[in-house]
């Protein structure tokens, strides 16, 4: 398998990190030269990773060619690029819908993918839209794969994926709070994030039960989760969390 990457910025490192830890027989990567300083690192640590300058020669030497720009990029590039009908793409950009990724590539064998960046470390949901073989093969490797045939759909999980600098605000208040009251850093940081992954491990393992279960389960009557937990929805926490994902809903779905 040959891929090509256009855009070697976050995700794109993130996938082609998750890639060499993976058991994918990878023959090649091509990496477009921007970010100059990604694009280095990555061809340094990995001698099967090769920095193009030319996007078009990326996509000539590839099978399977990664979108990783942002949209801005992809509206001013991609037109000017030529993909010739036995390439496959996998477009990694937030708001090009499938009609105009396929209008502009002139390819139909195009699917949307949202990977986040733990798939560095071989974790985390993959959407993939429409069901893909291709996609699957390589996202299977790397990840949870959720394939879902209705694109509009598949928007919605755009909105919760927003949630990944939150989640991280609040592992960063959390630690912030406890070195304020005399914590060290290093054992506040652990104490942190090993919390929150023993109650993600825990609710994917009860999933099937209901989250609303969980949150029942975890409170003692006027116990402390229930004070916490009080004081933030007077303070309209959720409401406004709710809020925040239908925002993002509206932009995601123009
Ligand atoms: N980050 C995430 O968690 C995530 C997850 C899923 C999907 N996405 C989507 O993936 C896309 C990329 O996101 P990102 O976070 O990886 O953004 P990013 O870090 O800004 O990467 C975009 C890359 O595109 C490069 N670029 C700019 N113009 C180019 C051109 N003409 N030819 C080739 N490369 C060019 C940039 O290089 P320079 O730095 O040199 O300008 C940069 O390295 C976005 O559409 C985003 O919505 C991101």
């Amino acid at each position: 398998m040959i891929l090509g990457f256009i855009g070697t910025g976050k995700i794109s490192s993130s996938i082609i990190l998750g890639i060499f830890k993976s058991k994918l027989n990878v023959k090649r990567i091509y990496i477009s030269s921007r970010n100059r300083n990604i694009a280095k690192k990555l061809a340094k640590k990995f001698t099967k990773v090769k920095i193009l300058n030319d996007n078009q020669e990326i996509i000539d030497k590839s099978s399977t060619i990664f979108l990783g720009v942002t949209p801005n990029v992809g509206n001013k590039i991609l037109s000017k690029l030529r993909f010739s009908k036995n390439k496959k793409i996998i477009s990694l950009i937030s708001t090009i819908n499938l009609s105009k990724l396929k209008q502009v590539t002139k390819n139909k064998n195009v699917v949307r993918a949202t990977p986040l960046p733990p798939i560095e470390i071989k974790k985390g949901p993959v959407i993939i839209c429409p069901p893909s073989k291709f996609a699957k093969n390589i996202f299977k490797n790397l990840g949870q794969v959720l394939e879902i045939r209705n694109e509009k759909l598949s928007y919605k999980f755009w909105s919760t994926a927003s949630l990944m600098a939150t989640y991280y605000e609040i592992l960063n208040t959390s630690s912030k709070w406890l070195t304020k009251k005399g914590i060290n850093k290093k054992l506040a940081d652990t104490y942190v994030a090993e919390l929150f992954l023993a109650l993600s491990q825990d609710a994917l393992n009860k999933s099937s039960q209901g989250y609303k279960k969980l949150v029942a389960d975890s409170q003692t009557p006027k116990g402390l989760n229930m004070q916490v937990l009080n004081e933030l929805k007077k303070g309209k926490f959720f409401t406004k969390f709710s809020k925040a994902l239908e925002n993002v809903n509206k932009r995601v779905s123009k």
